[in-house]
């Protein structure tokens, strides 16, 4: 057996075990096939990993150098057919738990807590590849319950910003576990208010306003829930003036953990598809998380969650000046606001040229294209996760 750094970790070698005790994943023992499972153990902050000493893993230690982790590194950016593929796999199967684990409330079997922190280090790693990614580029169907991609959307931002912010391992894993949970309050209110299409009653809205306290109350039954997680369900309806509910509770009374939530959770919300609304843009939910920072919301961490997703996450569907229609593929890192796009015909998906919108004139410095207009999802035929899957496919 040999002890060798994760970056030395190659294809063809067998893992054995890693630093990580507690870590148990299906590929140990066997030949190590599929790259994304290194990024997942790095992501876990496994720095080193035990493999088998045969003759591939000697060759690919002796073999190892500069050039080939300039390629490892250059592939970590690129988005390719594998990684796209994973993604989808990977948010698919949350959702399946997330499903299993508000079932499990209805019959009151409550959680599995081993399965729920298993679950939150999946959404931590998932969080830290994707966070410029538009998360419906991920669902396979539309017909969820809100409720459940709602969940485990928050989940995936909150932890995501923690990180960003440079929060410490354990407030990640505790704003994502109070993230995944916030809104199990709403099992224990009626559905006919909770789904009601058009304007609440005085007297249903106080019904919804419960959902926090209902909440908090449910999750203090699961097994060692860290009191952070409980602060996260109980006051992610918190606004920084005062104006929030449970309590009323202003910005210096409300968690750190808190009020990150409260920004995920109303983005998340306004850029979904719900049975009463249709969904807004990105752009349009930046422009009013923007508009609320400060008054709502704590105007740094809105900053920082504004600066983490881009103003055009990978899969936001765009019009440009040229009537053309396209979907966002790549974020430029010198200009936020002229992304490598997928030029597509409406009527036809698989109809894909890659075009960069930092592309221009050397003459008068002007772009050939720019973006004119963001659209939602519902408001074109261009299905965003079919044209990226067709290109990556195509190359
Ligand atoms: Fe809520």
């Amino acid at each position: 057996m040999l002890k060798i750094n994760i970056e030395d970790l190659k294809k063809g070698m067998t893992v054995l075990k890693c630093d990580k005790e507690w870590l148990n994943l299906p590929i140990f023992g066997k030949v190590l096939e599929d790259e994304n499972y290194i990024d997942l153990m790095r992501n876990y902050g496994v720095k080193h990993v035990f493999v088998e000493n045969n003759k591939v893993a000697q060759e690919i230690l002796n073999t190892n150098n500069k050039e080939s982790d300039k390629q490892r590194l250059s592939d970590h950016f690129n988005l390719t057919l594998k990684d796209f593929l994973f993604f989808k796999e990977i948010y698919n199967e949350l959702m399946d738990f997330v499903k299993k684990m508000f079932y499990a409330l209805d019959t009151e079997e409550f959680l599995d807590e081993t399965l729920l922190l298993r679950s939150c280090y999946t959404i931590e790693n998932f969080a830290s590849r994707t966070p410029t990614f538009a998360l419906n580029l991920f669902e396979e169907s539309d017909d969820s319950d809100y409720l459940f991609k709602h969940s485990l959307n928050v989940a995936i931002f909150s932890s995501a910003l923690a990180k960003a912010m440079g929060y410490e391992d354990k407030k990640i894993q505790a704003i994502t576990v109070g993230s995944l949970l916030h809104d199990i309050g709403m099992k224990k209110v009626p559905k006919e208010i909770y789904n009601k299409k058009g304007k609440l009653t005085k007297h249903e809205y106080f019904e919804i306003k419960k959902h926090p306290i209902y909440g908090f109350k449910l999750a203090q039954n699961i097994k060692n829930i860290e009191p952070e997680s409980l602060s996260v369900i109980l006051e992610h309806h918190e606004r920084s003036d005062g104006t929030g509910y449970p309590r009323g509770l202003k910005e210096d009374k409300i968690s750190a953990l808190g009020k990150i939530t409260a920004i995920t959770d109303t983005y998340d919300a306004l850029t979904s598809h719900r049975a009463y609304k249709e969904n807004i843009s990105h752009r349009e939910a930046f422009n009013i998380i923007f508009s609320w920072s400060g008054e709502h919301f704590n105007s740094i961490l809105a900053k920082f969650f504004l600066n983490m997703l881009r103003p055009y996450p990978v899969g936001t569907v765009v019009k440009l000046d040229t009537g053309e229609y396209g979907v966002v593929f790549e974020n430029n890192p010198n200009d936020v606001n002229a992304p490598k796009v997928l030029l597509v015909d409406p009527e036809d998906n698989s109809n894909v040229t890659l075009y960069d919108l930092s592309s221009y004139n050397i003459v008068n410095k002007k772009p050939y294209k720019k973006i004119e207009s963001v659209l939602s999802d519902k408001a074109t035929g261009i299905k965003p996760a079919e044209v990226i899957e067709h290109f990556l496919r195509s190359k």
